[in-house]
């Protein structure tokens, strides 16, 4: 089935070998990197254990932020995923609305089943440009979304035990993209080590004149870009759901998260096993109950 007809189905398709990764990982290790050594503050953090100077870091916000020195926006650009959009959705332009990289190290990463958007299906996309082997992501395509209703939970305010037969699990390999519907339902999910970039895409009626620049050619949005200054990112980050003003190296948040890590390790079982782990190959999420 062609990429076209497939997106038309299931409201997303995953290309395969759609890019070298080769020079494109380079340029976004190159961020992750000063992010945490920069301590950048627009960081997201999944529980955080208190290890000193580690940061428990999923994502990372606004990378093409000229806080980062990178070619992280030409490689970005090289990969040229804007054409492949336009072709499966017959948009006339794209806007991009968020960026960010999702990387973790040593631990396993799940996110509760929810939607990036109320409706489906929507005027957005989410894309996912994969740098790692990365299996997990769960999706359930368009053609079962109408018979989602009895998995809801009202006192859980959300979906709950979706049956396997209902969803799909991604098993890219790094060059592949993934190109969904934001508005399907779907839960992030990765047993160890992940690296993409997250890419929100719009569509844009008015033209582009490209000008072999990514921030121009894919309408990237004022909070975006490279050259905004820190003190008026502070306040468009105040709309992102997530709070970057949260402190972890504060006193209070050492302690919460010392308190966290004591919880990782219950129930005692998971303990002995991670001191069994004699060189450490793993650190404590692994061995936690929420794995
Ligand atoms: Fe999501």
């Amino acid at each position: 089935m062609n990429n076209m007809l497939e997106f038309k189905k299931q409201r997303y398709v995953l290309i395969k070998n759609f890019f070298d990764p080769k020079n494109l990982s380079k340029e976004t290790n190159k961020i992750i990197l000063q992010a945490k050594e920069k301590k950048w503050k627009f960081v997201k953090i999944y529980y955080n254990a208190y290890i000193s100077k580690f940061l428990n870091i999923f994502a990372i916000s606004y990378p093409l932020n000229n806080f980062f020195e990178s070619n992280f926006d030409k490689e970005l650009l090289n990969i040229n995923y804007k054409n492949k959009v336009k072709e499966i959705t017959s948009w006339k332009e794209i806007r991009t609305t968020g960026i960010e990289i999702q990387h973790n190290i040593k631990y396993n990463y799940q996110s509760t089943w929810h939607r990036d958007w109320s409706y489906c299906p929507s005027e957005c996309l989410n894309i996912i440009i994969y740098l790692k082997d990365e299996i997990g992501l769960r999706i359930v395509p368009y053609d079962k979304n109408n018979e989602l209703d009895k998995f809801i939970s009202i006192e859980k305010k959300g979906y709950m035990n979706i049956p396997s037969s209902f969803y799909n699990i991604i098993d890219a390999k790094a060059g592949d993209i993934l190109i969904m519907d934001s508005g399907l339902l779907h839960q992030g999910f990765a047993k160890g080590n992940r690296t993409h970039i997250f890419i929100r895409t719009e569509e844009k009626k008015e033209k582009v004149v490209p000008i072999n620049n990514f921030e121009n050619d894919y309408s990237v949005e004022e909070y975006l870009k490279s050259n905004l200054d820190i003190s008026k990112l502070n306040t468009l980050s105040k709309k992102d759901s997530y709070n970057f003003e949260i402190n972890y190296y504060s006193f209070n948040n050492k302690i919460k998260s010392l308190l966290l890590t004591f919880l990782y390790y219950f129930p005692i079982l998971k303990f002995f096993k991670y001191l069994k782990d004699f060189k450490k190959k793993k650190i404590h999420f692994h061995y936690t109950f929420f794995q």
